[in-house]
């Protein structure tokens, strides 16, 4: 461990279980020497294990439902007066959409689902800073990271509503990190990672072959999850203070394939079995 984040504060969104995103940044902010408290909507407090995370980690928990303005003011005013300080750091790891549980295609969405899905996966961010910002919470050259998906570019058939959501998302972060940037000096990045076995990523239809092909497809593989929280420590550090308003491509390079050699024999072994 470097101690990357010796002396830094923050406040993590959306571990949920072992297996989030969010549990293993956690985990790996932790080992770097930052202090944070763990948020999660109250609903999620009860599904999920986030108490193990928080004994480990020595961290607070403040529930939070991210939609919430009034839930939002309580959970930076308590993270502030419990780390004892502004924060530096800031992990948004939330994601869902309604049509995507029940399994609703894309071209049949029923738009109050549509309209929760975007408030959660996409709008929330934009609360979150807009509290942080007028709080002033935040301190210089500080870091907030959002989570997102390469569907925002690319058509991914399956990944349904959630498409639109996260290009909203990262749409917000370029457009809240001019503020965040000129007035405050905080920067706002999105991490584009690859297909992960979480409760969100297998919510997704097929999303067993959907994640064989990108492993395929990509020339390192897919990055895992503990690899997205060593990347997410990066840019919480003091080592990536000029980087923002950028969607950062997390995925082991599939963003720039075309095919790779075993994706085409895959293929070309599929159509001899056809004919
Ligand atoms: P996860 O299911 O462990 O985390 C999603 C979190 O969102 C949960 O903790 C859930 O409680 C939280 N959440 C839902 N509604 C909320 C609300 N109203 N207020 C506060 N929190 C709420 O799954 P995962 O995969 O760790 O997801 C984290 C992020 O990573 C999401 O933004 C997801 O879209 C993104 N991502 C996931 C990929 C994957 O394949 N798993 C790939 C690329 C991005």
């Amino acid at each position: 461990m470097y101690n990357l984040l010796k002396g830094k504060r923050g406040i993590i969104f959306g571990a949920l279980d072992e297996n989030s995103i969010a549990w293993k940044t956690a985990e790996r902010v932790h080992e770097e020497g930052g202090t944070f408290v763990l948020t999660n909507a109250p609903i999620a407090m009860r599904m999920g294990t986030i108490d193990v995370l928080a004994q480990k980690t020595g961290s607070q928990i403040i529930p939070a439902d991210a939609t919430s303005l009034e839930d939002l003011e309580n959970l930076v005013d308590q993270a502030v007066e419990i780390l004892g300080g502004k924060i530096d750091f800031v992990l948004h790891s939330i994601g869902m959409s309604v049509n995507v549980r029940k399994n609703i295609n894309y071209t049949d969405n029923k738009y109050d689902f549509t309209q929760k899905g975007w408030d959660v996966s996409a709008v929330s961010f934009h609360k979150v800073m807009q509290v942080l910002y007028k709080k002033d919470a935040m301190s210089e050259w500080g870091s907030i990271i959002a989570l997102t998906y390469m569907a925002a570019q690319r058509v991914f058939p399956d990944y349904n509503d959630m498409a639109d959501n996260k290009a909203y998302l990262e749409s917000i972060a370029r457009s809240f990190g001019y503020f965040f940037g000129k007035d405050k000096k905080v920067r706002v990045n999105t991490i584009s990672q690859s297909p992960t076995a979480t409760t969100a990523g297998q919510g997704v239809k097929g999303f067993s072959g959907f994640i064989a092909y990108a492993d395929k497809m990509s020339p390192l593989g897919n990055a895992t999850a503990g690899e997205c929280a060593d990347y997410v420590v990066t840019m919480f550090s003091d080592l990536t203070k000029k980087v923002t308003l950028q969607n950062l491509y997390h995925d082991g390079g599939f963003s720039n394939m075309g095919v790779s050699q075993e994706v085409m024999e895959a293929f070309e072994r599929g159509l001899e079995e056809e004919n």
